[in-house]
């Protein structure tokens, strides 16, 4: 009898995104800004967002519940939830285990995930090894983002940038013949430079006051050029760094799913992996920027347009605030 494999395969996916589309020519209704720039320095069209009544716990429940339909599971069988965020409904109790209570998920552990963009590929990481252990059997992992919550407005350097949405993975631990699904998943954090990308206001460092409000602190702050130069280093070297751990190159990759953030960013990593752009999947044109969803949003919108098949090697490569970068290989069953 042949040796099994413990394996961690995505079983389904989900995504939502709110109905409100923003396009850039009515972002210029209400910011210094034209359609021309945002497309032609981020690759941007529109973004969507959310209601102010409409939290990033409803989101993530709304791509959660597609995600579990799409596997075919019961509710019930979900063990584990993790909920990547920067933008939690609030800083305690976790998003997560909002998610869990809207979703009567009975027996459950869950907790939220902050690496900012990279949240949802760490979470996969995380949930994998935890499915591995032997004690979970199926894990649901969430990217969620209520953006437009803590964008400034007056900034027209940012808030051009960002979208809200949700997308979600439902993750199982399972017996194979060979290894399939995560084959390998690496994280790095880079904290020496938080003011490149951080929300300075909210936390213990400078907790709400008038004149931290009046100071527009509790809003994204980001230094542009220096986050697009990490940028491109780190998705490089995490998306070289994978593919050699793996012991394959780039040219057997069937398609790479990377954090969208920028057009520029991501032609840039597929001139380092030597890979025809055609081989990534994008959608920020429609998006935007979602942070810890745009990963997830991109692979169930990938997957239901019938670009992801069964054995195809796929590569998702993300960065974010901290600095943080996290990549994940996997073959699709
Ligand atoms: N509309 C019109 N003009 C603008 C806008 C705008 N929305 N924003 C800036 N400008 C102006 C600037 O004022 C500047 O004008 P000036 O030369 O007269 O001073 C000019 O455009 C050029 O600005 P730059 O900052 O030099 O533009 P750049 O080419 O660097 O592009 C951008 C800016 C798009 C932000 C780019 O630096 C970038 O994409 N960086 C990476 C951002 C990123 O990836 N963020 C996500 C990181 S992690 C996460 O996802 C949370």
């Amino acid at each position: 009898m042949p040796s099994l494999s413990q394996s961690v395969t995505i079983i389904g996916t989900g995504s939502y995104a709110p109905t409100n589309i923003v396009t850039n020519d009515d972002m210029a209704k209400f910011v210094d800004t034209s359609d021309e720039w945002i497309r032609s320095r981020s690759g941007i069209g529109a973004r969507h967002f959310a209601a102010t009544d409409e939290t990033t716990s409803d989101m993530a429940c709304i791509a959660g519940k597609r995600a579990i339909e799409a596997a075919g599971i019961d509710r019930s069988e979900i063990d584990l939830i993790i909920v990547a965020t920067m933008t939690p409904d609030m800083p305690f109790p976790s998003t997560a285990c909002l998610v869990q209570s809207k979703l009567g998920l009975p027996n459950v552990t869950t907790f939220d995930m902050q690496a900012a963009c990279s949240g949802f590929v760490y979470g996969l990481s995380v949930a994998n090894s935890m499915l591995l252990s032997g004690n979970f059997k199926n894990a649901l992992v969430i990217g969620a983002e209520k953006m437009s919550g803590i964008l400034d407005f007056e900034d027209r350097t940012t808030c051009v940038l960002f979208g809200d949405g949700a997308g979600a993975a439902v993750l199982s631990a399972t017996q194979t013949a060979e290894k399939v699904g995560i084959l390998g998943a690496l994280g790095g954090a880079d904290g020496s430079t938080p003011s490149l990308l951080q929300q300075p206001g909210g936390g213990s460092a400078m907790p709400a006051t008038n004149e931290s409000i009046a100071g527009r602190q509790h809003f994204l702050k980001m230094n542009g050029k220096e986050i697009f130069k990490s940028a491109v280093r780190v998705m490089g070297q995490a998306s070289t760094d994978i593919i050699e751990q793996m012991g394959y190159s780039p040219e057997d990759l069937n398609l790479v799913i990377p954090h969208q953030a920028n057009m520029r960013i991501i032609e840039s990593l597929a001139k380092r992996l030597a890979i025809p752009m055609e081989k990534f999947h994008n959608n920020l044109d429609r998006y935007g920027n979602t942070s810890a969803a745009s990963v997830p949003i991109a692979l169930d919108e990938a997957y239901r347009a019938g670009r992801i098949q069964s054995g195809d090697l796929i590569l998702l490569v993300a960065f974010g605030a901290g600095l943080t970068w996290a990549s994940t290989l996997i073959r699709w069953q």
